[in-house]
């Protein structure tokens, strides 16, 4: 397995340590990132996810046994050392209950929580249902929170972790803050008692309590476990359409999900990057509203979505399911600069002939080979295929690139040549082992 698994990291660095990755969604989310993760933390010491909160559902399969993670990083199975970084929004009570559900199963929960790091109160879910209830048009979030969270960061009236772990840190604060929260609440209609209701400050303390000896600093630890020629992955949550600035506003998360954003919320400089994995769909998925301009309404549409499960780990929403867009695929290259790709749900096109791969737009009569800066006009884009054969074999067993179908090995190909990027794994199924590492390209 570590032979195998160590060629999806193997073309920029020759050894693993000091090896500080950035792992990213390259799409909208729901990529596969949990399962190529949890099989990168193999080989990395720390596992640490930068961004984004619950809204973030990361599946992992092992032996048959599936693990949902919200907010503890992908590498738990493997027992690596976790940590939240201080970017990330943190609902502690999920944080919580997943360690719980964790270490019930017998999987040791060795993690650190900066003490920076954002909290989701209460009354951020209640501001997310009220203000998505308003909208006549639609974002579709997950209701958790996020954006709220993130509202109060940046308007420096957050609750941060360390606040937490100290009572009247909590309660000055909240006597600071809570009033205007408490007008905000009203005036959208919503229960003002919301804010400093005392039996949720009371659990929250209590969590705090908890978790007390698990704060630390995040930057510090993966600094010096860098220095210490220790590996270091940093988990992306979303993908790369929905970043707060360059995804398809307003139609995004409020966090910055591209890989720029690791090293910024994890206080770790850039030269310390070695490389940048993306995961990437073999089709392209999106959850919640906003434009796709691949998306298949039709009967294909709802078989991917069947085939390939497409409903969300953490709302259970219907996903709805398009053909690859090698545009938005190529400007994911450019948000991240990715190093290789890892492709995942190759087996879910299995007995679809022709599969389509969008490779240009038409917009206003014009034809365009990269996606437009205004969401509206992506809104409008048609899309322009090319046609690629399908295969009709049983793909989820295969453990060589070899024993692919010639046409598989041919659809994989294109989207490398699309994307200008080494695609050094290939996911045929949700489990660790279906899983197909390329050989490193000869020069
Ligand atoms: P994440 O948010 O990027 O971690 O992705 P999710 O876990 O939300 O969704 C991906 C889903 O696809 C999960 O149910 C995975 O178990 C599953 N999955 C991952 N890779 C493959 C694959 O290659 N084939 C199939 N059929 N399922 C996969
Ligand atoms: P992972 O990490 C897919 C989507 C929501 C909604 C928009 C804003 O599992 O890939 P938010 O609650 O963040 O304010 O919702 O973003 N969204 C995701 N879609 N995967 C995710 O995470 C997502 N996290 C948020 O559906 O459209
Ligand atoms: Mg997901």
């Amino acid at each position: 397995m570590l032979s195998t698994c160590i060629k999806i990291v193997i073309y920029v660095a020759a050894n693993l340590t000091a090896m500080f990755t950035i792992l990213t969604g390259a799409q909208f989310g729901d990529e596969g990132k949990g399962k190529v993760i949890d099989l990168l933390a193999e080989n990395y010491d720390v596992v640490v996810r930068f961004q984004g909160g619950d809204n973030a559902g990361h599946t992992v399969v092992v032996g048959g046994k599936t693990y949902k993670l919200h907010l503890v990083p992908s590498g738990a199975i493997f027992g690596r050392r976790l940590l939240i970084g201080p970017g990330v929004v943190l609902n502690p009570r999920v944080l919580w209950s997943e360690i719980q559900a964790l270490e019930s199963e017998g999987i040791e929960v060795n993690i650190g929580i900066d003490a920076k790091t954002t909290i989701i109160m209460p009354y951020h879910i209640e501001l997310d249902g009220l203000r998505e209830k308003a909208r006549t048009e639609k974002i579709g979030t997950t209701n958790r929170g996020i954006g709220f969270a993130y509202v109060d960061k940046i308007a420096r009236e957050e609750v941060q972790m360390g606040d937490l772990t100290d009572p009247a840190l909590l309660d000055a604060k909240l006597s600071e803050i809570g009033p205007a929260k408490e007008k905000a609440i009203a005036d959208m209609g919503g229960d003002p008692t919301v804010v400093r209701y005392a039996p949720f400050i009371d659990e929250y303390l209590e969590i705090g309590k908890k978790l007390k000896d698990r704060v630390t600093d995040v930057s510090r630890e993966i600094n010096i476990a860098l220095i210490e020629e220790k590996s270091v992955l940093a988990e992306g949550a979303q993908g790369a359409f929905l970043d707060v600035i360059h995804g398809t506003q307003k139609f995004v998360t409020s966090s910055f999900t591209t890989a720029g954003s690791a090293c910024v919320n994890l206080g770790v400089g850039p030269v310390m990057v070695d490389n940048v994995v993306g995961v990437i769909k073999a089709y392209i998925t999106r959850v919640g509203e906003g434009p796709m301009p691949t998306e298949l309404k039709d009967d294909l549409g709802v078989m991917m979505r069947e085939k390939g499960r497409e409903y969300g780990t953490t709302t259970g929403r219907a996903r709805r399911c398009g053909w690859f867009d090698a545009l938005l695929g190529l400007k994911s290259v450019y948000l991240n600069g990715y190093t290789e790709l890892a492709l995942t749900k190759l087996d879910v096109l299995t007995g679809i002939d022709p599969i389509k791969i969008c490779v240009e737009y038409k917009l206003d009569g014009e034809t365009i080979g990269y996606p437009p800066e205004s969401t509206v006009d992506l809104a409008r884009c048609e899309p322009v295929y090319e046609d690629m054969p399908g295969w009709t074999e049983d793909i989820t067993s295969a453990e060589e690139y070899d024993q692919l179908p010639e046409k598989a090995r041919d659809y994989v190909e294109r989207l490398e040549d699309l994307l200008g990027v080494d695609i050094s794994a290939v996911s045929v199924g949700p489990g660790r082992e279906q899983t197909i590492y390329r050989d490193e390209p000869e020069d």
